[in-house]
């Protein structure tokens, strides 16, 4: 790859940046969301340059079957890792576990924080231990029926282990047993894995952005998708389309404008989530209010999309007065901190 050797010679650190990036369309992909969570070289390029700002060096590492030996040529000190990894559940851990391999600190959380929470339905049981209010759900597994059980119509049908919205389409929510089984079916066929329904909360909706670990933690202010008009009638789905063409769909708003009271509690809960699942350095939590006015957990994003001018947490902090740039580098700082590797 062209720009995998870019680096400066004279940095005081050398700090790898491990990703996943998108690839041109194979023709065997069945959705035109099967590159969504990789990311581009334009993102990737926006980080090494942040860290590469403050006099560091940097060596861009594609996360695939070439890493182990690249790490072994590299020997990064310290690495940025944004790698979203291939195939199965346990995808995301793929980088962390071959950093921790070869005893090379990297930023972000762990591979088992990272495995937990790209599971939806085994994070939702984590936390309602910690008593955090999540909708209620149901699992199915292929080749099992597929029962509605308690659950109450209407229910959003969801892979239960992708980000960046694959999978929720534009008819993501049934209303009956019929479409919940379609659904279901259609979710099996297209993503292979566990399908989670959800009960559907038609209230407001925020994303919450954490930044740091301890004493430093920051939680920035919840930033709030304001949707001018449905992607699916009658319902506010933040779905693949809606992220695609956000600014026909939606605004941002951060601070979002909502009563103190809903703002502490959001960040209340956003650090507590963060702390039951062993997050470091930084995250991205979503959450949902009932029609009442009730907040629940959603999911949360350990490794949120960070490419410039397009992802939420980014975003959020950009509207809290920091800039892309500055991101990457308290991000980096974070994960040095936990590591005692000097900047
Ligand atoms: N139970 C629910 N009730 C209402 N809306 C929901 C529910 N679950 C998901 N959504 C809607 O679908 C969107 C995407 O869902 P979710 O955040 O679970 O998917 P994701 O693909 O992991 O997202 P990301 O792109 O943040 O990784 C949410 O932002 C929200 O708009
Ligand atoms: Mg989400």
């Amino acid at each position: 790859m062209e720009n995998q050797s870019e680096e400066v010679p004279l940095g005081q650190v050398k700090v790898g940046v491990t990703f996943n990036l998108k690839h041109a369309e194979k023709t065997s992909e069945t959705t035109p969301d099967a590159q969504a969570e990789y990311d581009s070289m334009e993102t990737v390029l926006a980080i090494a340059s942040a860290i590469r700002s403050h006099g560091h060096q940097t060596v861009l590492l594609e996360a695939d079957q070439t890493l182990p030996q690249r790490l072994l040529s590299e020997k990064p000190d310290l690495v940025f890792n944004i790698a979203e990894g291939y195939g199965g559940r346990a995808r995301e851990a793929q980088a962390p576990a071959l950093l921790n391999l070869f005893e090379i600190p990297f930023t972000g959380s762990d591979a088992t924080t990272l495995c937990l929470s790209l599971d939806k339905a085994l994070t939702k049981r984590v936390l309602s231990t910690y008593r955090i209010p999540t909708p209620r759900f149901r699992l199915f597994s292929p080749g099992a029926p597929v029962r509605i059980g308690g659950l109450r119509f209407p229910v959003i049908v969801k892979p239960n282990a992708e980000g960046s919205s694959k999978g929720i389409a534009d008819v993501c929510i049934a209303n009956d047993a019929k479409t919940l089984k379609e659904l279901v079916q259609k979710n099996f066929s297209l993503y292979g894995g566990d399908v989670l329904a959800e009960e559907f909360l038609s209230g407001r909706e925020f994303t919450v952005g954490i930044l740091g670990n301890g004493e430093t933690l920051r939680v920035f202010p919840p930033m709030e998708i304001v949707y001018h008009h449905s992607p699916i009638a009658g319902y506010n789905v933040y779905n693949y389309t809606v992220k695609q063409e956000y600014e026909k769909f939606v605004s941002y708003h951060c601070p979002a404008e909502i009563p103190a009271a809903m703002e502490q509690e959001l960040i209340r809960l956003s650090k507590t989530i963060f702390l039951a699942l062993g997050c470091h350095d930084f995250a991205r939590i979503d959450f949902r209010a009932d029609k009442a006015g009730k907040l629940y957990f959603i999911e949360i994003n350990p490794l949120p999309g960070l490419a410039p001018h397009y992802s939420d947490y980014p975003m959020l902090a950009e509207f809290c007065g920091m800039p892309h740039g500055e991101l990457v580098y308290a991000v980096l700082r974070a994960g040095a901190e936990r590591a005692g590797v000097r900047l």
